[in-house]
């Protein structure tokens, strides 16, 4: 499974990469001004889907732009074909494909691919995480003040802010340095790599974080909500850390 995730993320990748600049339409989803979708999105999605399907015709699928297949089975792709829309729209170079898999309600492996960089990021459950075939171990930074740290904004953020500006500031001043990159997927990615120490978010969908949520615990990260329980990736909030700043995290996160 995980092989064809690398071939499907690859695929779509490239696609994106070669779609830069030449959106043709351009779509606002029902309800958040915000969120916008494009038929790069749609198009990378089929692309990845129709690879799924030629290999593994029976598993289910959850994906961002055409939604969840109700056949029951044991296996569930969770894919999100374009994480850091936003980004791409602009021509920004920092945007991803990721591949999450479910068995029997637990994550199994994970890709993201970030075809600007070449990078893949792959793991499986119990077997490490990597990029590009190295094995990742998230940061030792051991205090906010020696930590960076990376967020992300709810679209939604007029009606539904839910303390987001409040973590931000607080973080802000507690922590080496902020960054917000526009890719959720990217983020946690990155926290596995040990180039962040620590990430939130307060709304993110499953797709945005099955693959990276795995690429953390596999690298000796932590992975959480933001009241300190297991992340539950269907739960909307998140907080990943190296480990050692997590319940630092926390502290500030509930103090907003
Ligand atoms: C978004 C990105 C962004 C995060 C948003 C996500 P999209 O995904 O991951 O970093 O802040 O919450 O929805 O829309 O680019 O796939
Ligand atoms: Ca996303
Ligand atoms: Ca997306």
């Amino acid at each position: 499974m995980l092989t064809v995730a690398i071939e499907a993320a690859r695929e779509a990748g490239r696609f994106l990469k070669l779609s830069v600049g030449k959106v043709r339409s351009i779509e606002v989803k029902q309800g958040e001004e915000r969120n916008l979708v494009s038929e790069i999105d749609r198009g990378a999605e089929a692309r990845i889907i129709a690879i799924i399907k030629r290999h593994f015709p029976t598993h289910a699928i959850l994906a961002e732009e055409s939604g969840g297949s109700t056949a029951p089975a044991d296996v569930r792709w969770i894919i999100d074909p374009l994480d850091g829309t936003t980004n791409f729209l602009h021509g920004v170079p920092i945007f991803c494909v990721s591949i999450g898999i479910e068995r029997k309600g637990e994550l199994v492996a994970g890709v993201v691919y970030d075809p600007n960089l070449d990078e893949m990021f792959t793991a499986e459950k119990g077997g490490g995480a990597y990029l590009n075939g190295k094995r990742l171990k998230v940061s030792s930074s051991a205090s906010l003040a020696d930590s960076l740290l990376v967020t992300g904004f709810p679209y939604d953020i007029t009606a539904n802010p839910n303390n987001a500006v409040e973590h931000f500031v607080h973080f802000l001043m507690a922590a080496r340095g902020l960054r917000r990159l526009g890719s959720a997927a990217m983020d946690l990615s990155y926290v596995a790599a040990g180039r962040f120490d620590g990430f939130w978010e307060v709304s993110l969908n499953p797709w945005d974080m099955a693959a990276g949520a795995l690429f953390v615990q596999e690298a000796g990260g932590r992975m959480s909500d933001m009241r300190g329980q297991p992340l539950n990736i269907y739960q909307k909030t998140v907080l990943a850390s190296n480990g050692l700043i997590h319940d630092a995290m926390l502290a500030v996160v509930n103090k907003a």
